[in-house]
């Protein structure tokens, strides 16, 4: 994997990148994208040119083609879904007297941008001098807002500096923006090429309005602009609207040293059932209240919902510069992808790019909801609700592939199955279990019982109707879940994935509890005395594999017996294996793709004892590549759990270096919010060492010896805590709600509003241990302590 010199200058609340990053724009775009979870734009230049990938997308907006398959099979799904790069509203181009401002040409003197965690905002600044010698000053600043959520605004200002200047600016609306073809597959190229059909366009003053619709997915959009312009002199404006373009042109002359400042606000909307009309009137009522509020205003709402989320969320590193930042920019890209999608997908890439075609995964709920469910627990609940609104989708599959209760698909925009491979898709049932799994945890630490009640019980018993008849009882009693893939997807296909059929243990019990707590929900879904009984009897005699021999788990039934992989022979550029090796031979041979049986130990750690937990961490940390990015964060987990706190500090580095780092070398595709995510989770559920029993949380904290401090907070109900970590003691408070037992190392404590509890970190038992090892050039990169 890529490595990085440890950057001790970085800065604790934001990220700048300077003149070099146009030479590497196409990471920089996906870094500096800005979101709400409803709206996403990547970090393209205003003046569109140089790009590597324009990206505008609204949550849900996606186009659907013909998926590809060389031979069919009965329950493949037909259709895919891909999300559409909308019409694009950041443009603006500039005029220096009579050439573009575009820093291929000339001289760029200075330029830098930078995305604040604070002010929730990406800030530019750029001095460039025309190739005939004309030098200005460029600055702009665009949030997309998290208050207004259909809601993106850009303040564009420049200075000439040497002399006087007329200055040309046009402001877009681009529509089926020309981008290279994202997929090989050429249906899924011609659908996407220009997707979006014009419907209506219409312009006057300083606003514009485009309509447009999908050819297949019949879905509609709306984007709508608008504009303030201050400037010394008198203009000449000129507005025009055509099919895909908007376009408002202006020309002034500005003095040196005055300048010219145009904001810019854009409204957008989708829906699937909304006519033109009445789209355009919804994105012009956006627009309306955006202008209400003003720029100083939408800034100020901005950085006040980011003050109350960091209040929630904000994590202190003392002794880690560079990671202080990248934990901080890690929950910034979370908080983006989750806060105002309500009731729409969390993306794997958020919207920050066109990876994976804007599908979503098990990532959220298994990654990225944990998160969220104790920093901003309403976006959690806005995300599983989102899953049950496509629960008639995840039934109808389920019938489909002649089971009961409901399969949520394996990756989607709008619930419906759209992976075109088995093995490493509806194989992957674990993600049922998943969200079941982010339901129980969210009710646990909410308490939210109207949620319970009207969205998570029916989960839990349609999900746990899934388990009861994928599995089934052998010769010997033990139930069993075959032919399924867990995680890990260098092992497909295979019988008991320990992590599935745990999960689904849980699933099975959760469902009988909420069907006790809500009876009249349970009566309503046709749940007699008898089926909570069965479930309670299949997950009393869930088959976990165990290898009696050497004394480990099995990721799945067997999975101890296979072919051992030629990790000597593997060279560092034949990574990921499934791009140089076939997948029969992964799939027959001890490789771990991703932390399969290490995350069963970490979400169901109950299921294990401390040794069975070190044992297996040493086995399968020796197989584990991180092919996905998905690894490092339970690994790290593990490694603090199990004692081996510099490697536990390793995975968290990698984790959080993921993006920041390219070290998977596709962030130009967008960032990674699940591994994002793990950032949290390696600082909580790692060094914190919390584990969530039914809404009681116990911690077991210990630091690594990089770090001096460490401080994290979290929502409980209704109380805030915050947690600090020295080298010999962990402190416990409570900043608001009422008081909270908590446990520390298993000793319960009582935080109340009148003092603190300070507790001793307990010494690491036991003597000084090997670390554990990786397959070759697989370890991650040693973290220097106290950088
Ligand atoms: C991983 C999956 C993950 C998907 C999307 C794959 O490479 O193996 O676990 O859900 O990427 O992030």
């Amino acid at each position: 994997m890529a490595e990085s010199r440890n950057n001790r200058d970085a800065q604790p609340w934001s990220l700048r990148r300077r003149q070099h990053e146009l030479t590497a724009l196409e990471r920089t775009e996906s870094l500096f994208a800005l979101s709400n979870g409803h709206i996403g734009i990547r970090g393209t230049l205003e003046e569109g040119e140089p790009r590597a990938l324009p990206g505008t997308y609204l949550n849900g907006f996606h186009e659907q083609h013909p998926l590809p398959y060389a031979e069919t099979g009965y329950g493949d799904p037909e259709d895919g879904q891909t999300m559409v790069n909308a019409t694009d509203g950041k443009i603006i181009r500039l005029l220096v007297e009579d050439e573009p401002f575009d820093v291929r040409y000339g001289e760029t003197t200075s330029h830098e941008r930078v995305l604040d965690f604070r002010t929730g905002t990406l800030a530019r600044s750029t001095e460039w001098i025309s190739p005939t010698g004309r030098r200005v000053l460029v600055r702009s600043q665009r949030i997309v807002s998290f208050t207004q959520r259909a809601v993106m605004a850009l303040r564009y200002e420049v200075w000439p500096l040497d002399a006087d200047m007329q200055l040309v600016v046009q402001s877009d609306l681009l529509a089926n923006e020309p981008i290279a073809p994202q997929s090989n597959d050429p249906r899924v190229s011609v659908a996407l090429d220009a997707p979006l059909v014009p419907e209506f366009a219409d312009a006057s003053e300083y606003h514009a309005v485009l309509n447009h619709h999908t050819r297949n997915s019949g879905l509609r959009m709306a984007a709508a602009m608008d504009h303030r312009i201050e400037t010394p002199h008198g203009l000449r404006t000129d507005i025009s609207a055509e099919a895909d373009l908007a376009r408002l042109s202006l020309a002034v002359d500005v003095p040196r040293g005055e300048r010219l400042c145009v904001t810019k606000y854009v409204g957008y909307g989708w829906s699937a059932r909304r006519s033109a009309p009445a789209l355009r009137a919804q994105v012009d009522a956006a627009l309306a209240g955006a202008l209400q509020t003003g720029w100083e205003g939408l800034l100020e709402e901005q950085r006040d919902y980011l003050a109350e989320f960091w209040s929630a969320a904000d994590i202190e590193l003392h002794g880690d510069a560079e990671l202080q930042q990248a934990v901080r920019f890690a929950l910034f890209h979370v908080l983006q992808a989750g806060a105002r999608g309500e009731s729409r997908a969390i993306p794997g890439k958020g919207l920050t790019g066109p990876g994976y075609e804007g599908h979503a995964f098990w990532d959220t709920e298994t990654f990225v909801l944990p998160v969220l469910t104790y920093t901003m627990p309403e976006a959690a609940r806005y995300a599983l609700r989102w899953r049950y609104s496509t629960l008639d989708k995840a039934r109808g599959r389920a019938r489909l592939l002649g089971q009961r209760g409901a399969a949520f698909p394996w990756r989607s925009i709008d619930g419906a199955e759209c992976s075109a491979y088995w093995p490493a898709g509806t194989a992957a049932f674990h993600v049922s279990a998943d969200v079941a799994d982010a339901v129980s945890r969210y009710f646990a630490a909410s308490g939210d019982s109207r949620f319970d009640a009207g969205y998570g019980t029916e989960i839990l018993v349609e999900t746990a109707r899934l388990w009861h008849s994928l599995g089934h009882y052998d010769r010997e009693g033990n139930y069993r879940i075959d032919g399924v893939t867990g995680p890990d997807e260098y092992t497909a296909v295979a019988d008991n994935n320990a992590y599935t059929n745990l999960m689904a243990q849980r699933n099975l019990r959760e469902a009988a509890r909420a069907c006790s707590r809500n009876p009249r929900v349970a009566g309503v879904l046709g749940v007699d005395a008898q089926e909570p009984e069965a479930w309670s009897e299949a997950a009393d005699h869930m088959f976990v594999p165990f290898d009696e021999a050497i004394g480990v788990h099995q990721q799945s039934s067997e999975f101890t017996a296979h072919a051992e992989w030629d990790f000597d022979k593997t060279g560092e550029s034949d990574y990921p294996l499934l791009l140089h090796y076939p997948y029969f031979d992964l799939y027959r041979k001890q490789v771990v793709k991703q932390a399969d049986l290490v995350l069963a130990m970490y979400l169901r750690g109950d299921a294990f004892d401390a040794r069975q937990k070190e044992h297996n961490f040493i086995y399968y940390e020796a197989r584990t590549v991180r092919d996905s990015s998905l690894s490092a964060a339970p690994q790290a987990v593990l490694a603090a759990e199990t004692g081996f706190l510099d490697l536990a500090y390793d995975y968290f580095a990698e984790v959080c270096l993921t993006d920041l780092n390219d070290l998977h070398g596709n962030v130009s595709q967008g960032v990674h919010i699940g591994s994002l995510a793990g950032a949290w989770t390696s600082v909580v559920a790692g060094f914190g060492g919390m584990r969530d029993h039914d809404g009681y949380l116990s911690f077991a904290p210990r630091l690594p010896s990089a770090l001096e401090r460490l401080t994290f907070r979290l929502r409980m109900r209704d109380s805030l805590v915050e947690v600090q970590i020295t080298p010999d003691w962990a402190t416990y408070r409570l900043l608001s709600g009422e008081p909270l037992e908590l446990a520390h190392y298993g000793d319960p404590i009582l935080v109340t509003p009148d003092e603190a509890v300070s507790k001793q970190v307990p010494p690491l038992p036991g003597s000084a241990r090997p670390e554990p090892e990786q397959p070759s050039g697989r370890r991650p990169r040693r973290r220097n302590t106290r950088a």
